[in-house]
């Protein structure tokens, strides 16, 4: 049995998306990178920590003869906004005339993957595209490569399947939604 309903670190949060829609998500996009991808050999760069779960997934469905990095990106504190401020962490990687696949778990502003971006960009790949499982409805106004979207969703703040609030909620197999706060409870 799913629970329909969980609380992290005092809040409240619902059932969201379910394991199954998840994993049908998943496979609709490793076909799509199949079939894009076909004859290449691409370096797959998995966006720590948040992108983890997904990329496991995504990445085992796709018999590419690819290389496969991690970079981090830290956005968000232990708040449930995005503070703005991007702070990057790569290996040493070699990009010039690489295929790059940026995995990423879910894009609320965007602001983080336009800092990755310019980063990466700077570096001269042969092409740049992102594959993320979310997006929220923001995403869109940065003019990013989000060539692959697994699924979009309003603008609430989610858990699970690799995501966090406040490290906490990362190894769900679900996805859920934190329920708004009621009045005269305080925020975060
Ligand atoms: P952005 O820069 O606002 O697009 O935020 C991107 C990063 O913030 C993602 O890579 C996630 O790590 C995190 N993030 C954004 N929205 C959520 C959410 O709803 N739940 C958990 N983490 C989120």
């Amino acid at each position: 049995m799913v629970p329909e309903r969980i609380e992290l670190r005092g809040r409240a949060f619902r059932l969201f998306v379910r394991r199954d829609e998840i994993a049908e998500r998943v496979r609709a996009l490793a076909e799509q990178l199949r079939h894009d991808y076909a004859g290449t050999e691409p370096v797959c760069l998995i966006v720590l920590k948040g992108a983890f779960v997904f990329a496991a997934d995504l990445l085992r469905q796709l018999p590419l003869a690819c290389t496969i990095e991690t970079i981090r990106a830290r956005s968000y504190g232990a708040a449930m906004v995005s503070s703005g401020t991007v702070h990057i962490e790569a290996p040493a990687l070699e990009l010039r005339g690489r295929d790059v696949l940026l995995i990423e778990d879910i894009v609320d502003t965007g602001l983080t993957l336009q800092e990755l971006v310019r980063f990466l960009e700077a570096q001269q790949p042969a092409s740049l595209r992102i594959v993320t499982l979310l997006a929220k409805p923001a995403a869109h106004h940065l003019g990013l490569p989000l060539a692959y979207i697994g699924l979009q969703i309003p603008p609430v703040f989610v858990v699970g399947y690799g995501m966090d609030y406040a490290e906490a909620g990362r190894n769900l197999p679900d996805i859920y939604a934190a329920e708004p706060i009621a009045e005269g409870q305080s925020g975060l």
